[in-house]
């Protein structure tokens, strides 16, 4: 078992450099696959759920070569089974695009139902409900989705919720359809236009990404023979900006595009901070006890429920009580329990959680129950007074590259130890 051992405080200062966007990549990988040639892709961020996407692809028949730690090429032009191995599906959740993908390719996939973070109910009726409406037969059951449809034809698809993954999944199920798809109301996140964009390069006809209204007009057929860059990751950048915040360090934050990060940026100068915006890069710095916040998270572009977490550490030093509604999930609350082990005082009930400001938090071993909630975690152990000890780094390694060397680099005393 590994642990991060934090030792603090530490007022972080210098620069970081973001790397490319784990919810973009994690759906880029499977847009491949509707690809009947080979393309390179460059920014990839060098983490677990990058890696478990590559065996994925590998064990459909693709061939994967790591050209550098962060670019790869994938040859897509041989895909030799529609049945992904459930181990491997059933370990995240952006499996569920390997779905859509081979809908588009090969007409038929089976994969396992998607695991991931442990967030409360996380259901997949619009992914099921696109698919079917243009044309395809879903099955679930027995932990399995098996869905075969030869001839998908384009269709109006409105979902019912604001889905980030379905928005992206019926999407890659109609790139290659026959005649036109439109999704009403799409979700706009960043990664949403990235894939589009992607698929673009490859010979898509997606517009209308990045609004509540995509339009993608089936084509014959993806060529490849393109690279792309994966965009730069908003929520990590969001992740440092905030430790920013919490450490009252001062903090330049490079290869971000700075228009991803309004919401937070907003946050940030409305509870005392200070943000200095270049377009692709991005200065925070905070001198004083941050003020108190009423934050509600929801779809882009408001903020980030992948923020919560981290804004949560922020909140919990504040001057003031401050209140958290999280709209989208409905157990992200759980770091609440380890933040109150470092002398937090948070009382979290359902959806809402009140944050009544301390002074400081004291280290303390926590355990992390998330992704986001173990990115919290190091910040607040980077904040507190003494040593703090992060347990279960599988969910933090599979979304943030390198983090405790990007952390000791702008001065945080964070190791990795083995036990
Ligand atoms: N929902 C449904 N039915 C569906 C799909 C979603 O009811 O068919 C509900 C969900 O239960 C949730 C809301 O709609 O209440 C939004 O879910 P969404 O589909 O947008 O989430 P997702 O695609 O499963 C992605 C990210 C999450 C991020 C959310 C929201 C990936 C792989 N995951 O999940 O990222 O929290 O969007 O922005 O892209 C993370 O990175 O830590 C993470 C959890």
């Amino acid at each position: 078992m590994e642990k991060l051992v934090i030792t603090g405080p530490t007022q972080l200062k210098g620069e970081v450099h973001i790397s490319g966007a784990k919810n973009a990549a994690v759906a880029i990988l499977p847009a491949t696959l509707l690809i009947d040639g080979i393309c390179t892709i460059e920014n990839i961020p060098n983490i677990s759920d990058v890696k478990l996407s590559c065996e994925i692809l590998e064990a459909l028949g693709a061939k994967i070569t790591w050209n550098t730690p962060n670019e790869i090429t994938v040859d897509t032009r041989n895909i030799t089974t529609t049945k992904a191995p459930l181990n491997l599906t059933s370990k995240f959740r952006a499996s569920y695009y390997i779905i859509g993908a081979m809908l588009g390719r090969m007409g038929e996939i089976e994969v396992g139902m998607p695991g991931g973070c442990k967030l409360g109910a996380r259901p997949i009726d619009q992914h099921i409900k696109g698919f079917e409406i243009l044309g395809a037969d879903v099955t679930v059951e027995k932990g399995k989705i098996y869905a075969k449809g030869k001839k998908l034809k384009g269709s109006n698809i409105y979902m019912d919720i604001v889905s980030v993954g379905a928005t992206i999944n019926v999407m890659l199920a109609s790139v290659l359809a026959e005649g036109t798809t439109i999704i009403d109301n799409a979700a706009k996140e960043p990664h949403i236009v990235d894939v589009a964009n992607f698929l673009n390069t490859m010979g898509a006809d997606i517009r209308g990404a990045g609004t509540d209204v995509i339009k993608i007009n089936g084509v014959k057929k993806l060529n490849g023979n393109a690279t792309y860059s994966v965009v730069p990751d908003q929520i990590e950048a969001g992740t440092f900006m905030l430790a920013a915040v919490a450490s009252k360090g001062d903090l330049l934050i490079k290869n971000c595009i700075t228009k991803h990060l309004e919401s937070i940026t907003a946050k940030i100068l409305e509870i005392g901070g200070n943000v200095e915006d270049y377009g692709d890069s991005i200065r925070v710095w905070c001198k004083k006890r941050p003020n108190k916040a009423s934050i509600k998270t929801l779809p882009y572009p408001g903020f980030p429920t992948d923020l919560q977490p981290q804004m949560g550490v922020v909140l919990s030093m504040a001057d003031g009580t401050s209140i958290i509604n999280e709209s989208i999930w409905e157990s992200r609350f759980q770091y609440t329990e380890e933040l109150n082990k470092m002398g937090a005082k948070i009382t979290a009930q359902g959806k809402t959680a009140f944050f009544e400001g301390v002074p400081k938090l004291y280290g303390a071993p926590v355990y992390s129950s998330d992704l986001r909630a173990g990115a919290a975690l190091i910040i607040a152990g980077i904040a507190a007074n003494g040593v703090t000890e992060v347990y279960n780094l599988e969910h933090i390694d599979r979304g943030y590259e390198n983090i405790e060397e990007k952390f000791r680099k702008i001065g945080a005393k964070i190791e990795r130890i083995k036990e």
